[in-house]
């Protein structure tokens, strides 16, 4: 009785650790989209991608796990690369919603690897590899940032918009606030880049973001260039 007592106490001790390990991982993700005609009009400009022109839309940039404290885990585990074949049903999705614009061109590989071994590999606890991008992908959906944006009068068409519109479309179509990410053109005018949402750290659904990004680089009236 003693001795099973005591080994309970122990197994219920090393249950909890383990539990507070796992849940120290990481606190939530950031889903971050970027628009592809703000990331092409740079000076360092674009390549499509070998399978083409992609979408005039929004696609993932990532799902990047982060602390409440803002500052975020990288690179979590070198023996766990990207396996294509893990995500051979997906790959066709991921061309048209998770594109890359890097050059030189490609089909996409060094980018899924580069996001998967960066930040997915920080979500194991949660997320299986097939898991990290087939949950990527259904936000993708859920998330549809140009639907709601022109549904509010805001379209890509190379004006500018104000930047709480943007912010409150968004937020009325898919009921979380946004943090927005601008980068600048060729003659230095600020642009709708990158847009973050948050997602639990189960990966399972939208939330209120628990801290945004630092910094602020958009001004009030932005541009949303056409692609
Ligand atoms: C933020 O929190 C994580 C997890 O608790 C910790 O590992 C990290 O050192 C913290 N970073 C800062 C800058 O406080
Ligand atoms: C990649 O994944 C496939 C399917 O799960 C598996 O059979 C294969 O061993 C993996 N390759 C590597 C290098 O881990």
């Amino acid at each position: 009785m003693k001795f099973n007592g005591s080994l309970l106490i122990k197994l219920l001790i090393i249950q909890y650790l383990s539990i507070l390990c796992v849940a120290q991982d990481f606190d939530f993700f950031y889903f971050v989209q970027q628009w592809p005609g703000s990331y092409c009009d740079t000076k360092q400009s674009c390549c499509y991608p070998t399978t083409g022109k992609p979408a005039t839309n929004f696609g993932i940039h990532g799902l990047w796990p982060n602390y409440n404290n803002g500052s975020y885990p990288s690179n979590c585990d070198s023996s766990n690369s990207f396996n294509q074949s893990e995500v051979s049903d997906l790959i066709s999705s991921m061309q048209k919603d998770w594109p890359s614009l890097a050059c030189p061109s490609g089909n996409g590989v060094t980018f899924w690897t580069h996001e998967w071994e960066k930040h997915g590999t920080c979500s194991e606890s949660a997320l299986d590899q097939h898991g990290y991008f087939d949950v990527a992908l259904g936000f993708k959906k859920q998330a549809n940032l140009l639907q709601a944006l022109t549904g509010a009068g805001i379209k890509p068409d190379g004006e500018s918009y104000s930047l709480s519109d943007i912010k409150d479309a968004i937020r009325q179509a898919i009921g979380f606030t946004p943090w927005i990410e601008c980068n600048v053109d060729k003659s230095r005018n600020s642009q709708l880049y990158q847009v973050y949402l948050c997602v639990d750290s189960s990966g399972s659904n939208l939330i209120e973001c628990p801290v945004f990004p630092k910094g602020r680089n958009c001004g009030p009236e932005i541009e949303f260039p056409a692609f």
